[in-house]
């Protein structure tokens, strides 16, 4: 297809710009107004809980096609139009969606990313993502591209949907080739911190923009963005809790640490995607984004509190019965190097040798004496993913 065939993300002149603006601020209270109730719905705690307790699922009952992908609201795409776009101008709603579809993308080098980056950080969380170095190497040398975790699965659906979107709003398929780059990681620990906080990063803001994606969309077009939000709001919140988890409750040093990514995230969108240099130049749309990342981050937070260290240890700790990935074979020297690493790292977690002293006592005495109330909160938790008849 030539390229005059093809959507390219692109603003209209200046007065038009600073019209469609006037309009979308008269209609900022509604906006805002979609922006809450959205989030309200889809960050309940009985939601997340059952968010967290499939990642149990996955790794303990792999048979179950609930645990390998979150079931989809079905939509016909070929039924959104134009008009479902509500409050904001068409073309910043495209380029919106251009630039998640170019996020969205290169998945399958996210997934080595977090194979191999969070193979001895929590291991549980690795396999759900990815592949470590080993396994993909076989299954490169094997022809099998794609990677197997519950996440993948979810992500993969994302970028096609999205440039279907483009096409049913704009008239024309986008582009695909793809300006994003993704970094290599590595499994040293410090990269493998530095990954986790960039992940969390990564799905605070795709649920945040899609969030308000569903905030000015209608019919068909708000259902499916919908689908997108939640897979997101599920990884945000497994990846959250792998934090509490691994840091003991840490929310502001959390929040700063994940502002800090976020910014150096949207400096670089700016440069490298297409229409970066519009994106982010509407005053608008800068209030609704932040209003729904403060939303997302209140809501996650308080539900973050209430999960107890029983439930932490039981999701990301036990021994996962998911089918084992074939993979290239190491030396041996080299697999006695990794399991020592990786008995060290378990100690260490279960020792929460990374908690701050004081919230580490309190979690080893409640752990202790077996604390009542946690017991009941753990029970809710894994009963409510039971009774929704899964
Ligand atoms: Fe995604
Ligand atoms: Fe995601």
């Amino acid at each position: 297809m030539t390229d005059a065939l093809l959507y390219r993300p692109a603003a209209p002149p200046e007065p038009e710009r600073r019209w469609g603006e006037w309009r979308q601020a008269l209609r900022l209270p509604v906006t805002l107004r979609n922006i809450y109730r959205i989030v309200r719905e889809d960050f309940q705690a009985g939601v997340l809980d059952e968010y967290l307790w499939s990642f149990w699922g996955f790794h303990h009952e792999p048979g179950d096609l609930h645990h390998r992908a979150r079931p989809w609201q079905k939509v016909d795409l070929k039924a959104i139009e134009p008009g479902n776009v509500r409050g904001i101008a068409r073309w910043e709603m495209a380029l919106m969606l251009n630039m998640a579809m170019e996020d969205e993308e290169p998945i399958p080098d996210y997934t080595r990313q977090s194979g191999e980056g969070f193979r001895f950080l929590l291991p549980a969380l690795g396999r759900f993502m990815g592949k470590n170095e080993e396994q993909s190497r076989y299954g490169a040398g094997h022809g099998v591209a794609w990677c197997e975790g519950a996440w993948c699965a979810e992500e993969r659906r994302h970028s096609n949907t999205l440039a279907r979107i483009i096409e049913r709003l704009m008239g024309m398929p986008p582009r695909r080739d793809n300006p994003n780059q993704p970094m290599v990681v590595t499994a040293d620990d410090a990269a493998a911190v530095r990954h986790l906080i960039s992940r969390q990063t990564t799905e605070w803001n795709a649920s945040s923009s899609y969030v308000v994606m569903a905030a000015h969309a209608e019919g068909p077009l708000h259902l499916v963005l919908r689908n997108l939000e939640r897979d997101e709001v599920k990884h945000l919140c497994i990846m959250s809790a792998a934090d509490t988890y691994l840091f003991g409750p840490r929310p502001w040093r959390r929040f700063v640490a994940l502002v800090k990514k976020g910014l150096e995230n949207f400096t670089n969108q700016k440069k490298s995607r297409s229409g970066g240099e519009v994106f982010g130049t509407n005053p608008v749309t800068a209030v609704e984004g932040i209003a729904s990342h403060l939303l997302t981050e209140y809501f996650l937070r308080r539900w973050l509190r209430t999960i107890p260290l029983l439930t932490l240890t039981a999701v990301f700790e036990t021994e996962s019965a998911a089918p084992r990935l074939l993979a290239a074979e190491l030396p041996p020297e080299r697999q006695a190097e990794i399991d020592a690493t990786l008995s060290a790292e378990r100690a260490r977690r279960v020792g929460l040798e990374r908690w701050a002293p004081r919230a580490r006592q309190r979690a080893l005495d409640q752990r202790q004496t077996q604390d009542a109330r946690h017991q009941q909160r753990h029970e809710r938790i894994r009963n409510n993913w039971y009774a929704a008849g899964r």
